[in-house]
């Protein structure tokens, strides 16, 4: 709902409210963002300065409550008594600008503005308001546009100028004072460690989350929270802000030392520097931004809601996603038709439903020195093309998908000898390599015409139904040319993409470089990391399941001692933590052996018949800690909860487990699991009459062709019991192994189906 009288806006949805005042002297005074209110609560909600603050300055001599810096405003900038963070930055002849801007005027829009630049946002707003503000003299004009969603409000801002040139060097997407401290909640970590939870108090010293690689990164992902001291999960005041962007960001909060916390959010202004000569414009990408008053999954919640509703494209929004093998960890660079084939018949009977196709098949690429650039087909690897290869994988009944790397071009190959020029140089320096490669220049147009044909091509000739867009080398663009970069790859994405909404989109970036809001306006999920090892991937998935729903967040079973921690894991733990996220299987199945194939051919089918609820439920923490992690997804009609545990110590204490349920009687019933023989060691002894030698030839075979069966924990009870917790039975302890009994040793877990006692049946797949 918004209304605006008498120059006071306020807007509210199921999330938050938003007043807005014009005061006295044109600045837009914030006077609510938060838990909703009522519209006659502006008032109260109005702060009333003191009588002037010792050496303040005042914007109107005489007014002691006129000083800027003392009031909670919306995008205030410095040089006229408010001497906080500026979210807009102008020089004029070399030195710096204060452009005073005043408001002009404020209205809500009948039809949502486009971008003026091509930049993504939100889609279907349920309402737009535009305010208009002019720089004293009148030649600056700047917009702030505010998009109302179910969940959230998006803002950004465009500037434009009509009057001599200005120098732009900083114009954030939104700038917000609300009172209180916060913690500031950021996530990142880098290549194979993405998405790691870190929280810094702010106080008077700005709190900082910025990228400067040229992509959003893994380093600092753009999305950020502030809650209040002491909040949990389930309780406490949460704001969440995120960027509608994949370049470099910043978001950075600072308390005043009247305890109002000011959030800017936008462009990274490291180095960003851009002429506006008269008539020019410039525009910001949107921040989404939303606040729940029940913790962070409240706010999870929230933003989930939003991404769903109007970030992912439409014709995904709501779709189940296949489930995909992947050829990279299991074949890398090394393979031909004829084992391709062969792999994806074994993926088929296992009930994959799509077969990709990563990195190796074009040009000289038989490792990652050469051949980024071309679209010639390897004819060794493949002589008949990936049109036959895709021919011969549909008709197994899959979908077929590939990997590309448009970005990307090393200097052996056929487009640098042709175009060096396309690639892009440091004027004057000699070139710097990531992963042996440059990037190419997406603010040419030819190159971006040389992407859009390529790729394009190859889709429809091919008939292929999913892409893996890959991007693996951090930009050397700075400040503006960077910004330019990024609307050149929404250009592509968008050119590709949105005329052809039925062919899914994965985004990657090393794993998760560019796992971003403006990145999942194109394609709906996104390689969430390099490193599939299910215990690095709790901390991997569970971070990004702050902002991004589970669909969103792409996740492969894959080889067992894991490729990067050398770490040995159960195949059960790398399925159950996958399942909470799009499933998918990277590893080479000519190695696994029989019992693990029936072991993931019934990980299939289970995900196969609960994959709305982990696929589009809703998401929620339920525990993390060093030992144990547990999430809850729940759809409609049933709910699921993962209960992983990290190493185990002896003697272990009664575990319970909890979940937030409608009011009603429930079954609880654990998926059926196996065990690995091998892995009981000499402790076989409580399982066998007989003793055998742990490491000789029979344990061997028996490993090989027969899984033990772990003790299945069913129970009935009331959603009150399952809100204050359940015991389940115990974990193995040294002392036999029977069906009361989990004999499950480090990175052990479990996933329980919790269903309403009318509707026991097990699910089918809708
Ligand atoms: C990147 C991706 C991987 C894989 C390789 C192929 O590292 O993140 O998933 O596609 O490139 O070279």
């Amino acid at each position: 709902m918004v209304t605006i009288k008498e120059n006071t806006l306020f807007v509210t949805n199921e999330a938050l409210s938003l007043i807005i005042k014009v005061n006295a002297y044109g600045r837009l005074e914030l006077v609510h963002l938060g838990r909703p209110v009522d519209e006659g609560d502006a008032q109260s909600l109005t702060v009333q300065p003191a009588l002037g603050w010792g050496n303040s300055v005042l914007y109107e001599e005489g007014d002691t409550a006129s000083c800027l810096e003392r009031l909670p405003l919306f995008y205030s900038e410095q040089g006229r008594s408010d001497y906080r963070e500026s979210p807009i930055e102008l020089l004029k002849d070399g030195k710096p600008f204060t452009a005073d801007f005043k408001f002009f005027g404020m209205e809500e829009l009948e039809r949502a503005e486009k971008s003026l630049s091509g930049l993504p946002f939100a889609q279907d707003p349920l309402s737009e308001i535009k305010i208009t503000m002019k720089s004293v003299a009148g030649e600056l004009t700047l917009y702030h546009y505010i998009s109302v969603f179910e969940t959230a409000l998006c803002f950004r801002t465009v500037l434009e100028n009509g009057g001599d040139a200005v120098t732009l060097t900083k114009l954030a997407s939104c700038s917000v004072d609300v009172p209180g401290t916060y913690n500031m909640d950021t996530f990142g970590g880098g290549w194979i460690a993405e998405a790691h939870r870190s929280t810094a108090l702010v106080e008077q010293a700005r709190v900082v989350n910025e990228s400067a690689y040229g992509f959003s990164s893994a380093v600092r992902n753009p999305a950020v929270m502030l809650s209040s001291l002491g909040s949990t999960e389930e309780s406490g005041n949460v704001y969440g802000f995120n960027l509608i962007y994949s370049g470099n960001h910043c978001t950075s909060a600072q308390r005043s030392p009247q305890g109002l916390t000011r959030v800017v959010s936008g462009i990274n202004p490291d180095s960003f520097s851009k002429v506006l000569e008269n008539g020019d414009f410039f525009e910001t990408p949107e921040v989404a931004v939303t606040f729940s008053a029940d913790g962070f999954n409240g706010m999870s919640r929230n933003m989930h809601r939003f991404v769903l509703g109007h970030i992912v494209p439409r014709y995904w929004a709501d779709r189940s996603r296949p489930i995909v093998y992947n050829s990279w960890e299991g074949s890398g660079f090394d393979f031909t038709e004829g084992k391709l084939v062969s792999l994806a018949r074994k993926a088929q009977v296992l009930g994959c439903e799509t077969f990709v196709l990563d990195d190796g098949w074009f040009g000289a690429r038989n490792d990652d020195h050469a051949g980024l650039g071309d679209y010639n087909v390897n004819r060794k690897k493949l002589p008949g093309g990936i049109k036959r290869l895709s021919e011969k994988v549909r008709a197994l009944g899959l979908g077929f998908g590939l990997w590309f790397e448009p970005e990307g071009i090393n200097p052996d190959s056929d487009l640098y000898r042709k175009h060096p020029e396309w690639a892009m140089h440091q004027e004057g320096l000699k070139d710097i390599y990531g992963r042996n490669q440059l990037l190419l220049d997406l603010r040419i147009p030819e190159v971006r015409d040389y992407i859009v044909e390529n790729v394009g091509r190859i889709i429809d000739e091919a008939e292929i139904s999913f892409v893996k867009w890959d991007m693996n080398r951090q930009s050397s663009l700075r400040g503006a040319e960077a910004h330019e970069y990024i609307l050149g790859l929404y250009e592509v994405l968008g050119r590709i993409f949105k005329v052809r909404p039925h062919v899914l989109l994965e985004s990657c970036s090393s794993g998760g470089n560019r796992f971003d809001l403006g990145m999942f306006c194109f394609g709906p999920q996104a390689w969430a990391s390099d490193d599939t090892d299910p215990v690095e991937r709790l901390d991997i998935q569970q971070g990004f399941s702050y902002f991004y729903p589970q669909s969103c967040i792409s996740a492969h079973v894959s080889a067992s001692p894991h490729a990067q921690t050398l770490r040995s894991t159960p195949v059960n733990m790398r399925f159950n933590v996958s399942a909470f996220g799009v499933l998918g299987y990277e590893l080479n199945l000519n190695y696994i052996v029989p019992t693990e194939d029936k072991a993931i051919k019934e990980q299939i089918e289970f995900y196969k018949a609960h994959r709305r609820a982990l696929q589009f439920g809703s998401f929620r923490r339920i525990k993390s800690d060093e030992g144990t992690v547990i999430w809850q997804v729940s759809s409609e009609k049933e709910h699921l909860l993962g209960l992983f545990h990290r190493l185990i110590h002896a003697a272990p204490g009664y575990e319970y487990i909890k979940a937030f349920v409608p009011e009603g009687t429930y079954t609880v019933k654990s998926r059926v699991q196996t065990l690995r023989v091998g892995s009981f060691g000499p402790l076989l002894k409580h399982v066998t009459p007989v003793e055998f030698n742990p490491n000789g030839r029979v344990v061997d075979i028996a490993d090989k062709n027969y899984r033990m069966e772990d003790a299945v924990f069913t129970a009935e009870c009331s959603s009150k019991a399952l809100e204050s917790g359940i015991p389940i039975m115990n974990l193995f302890t040294g002392t036999g192994y029977s069906d009361k009994i989990r004999a499950q040793k480090d990175f052990g877990s479990n996933v329980f189906v919790i269903k309403r006692k009318k509707d026991k049946q097990e699910g089918k797949e809708e």
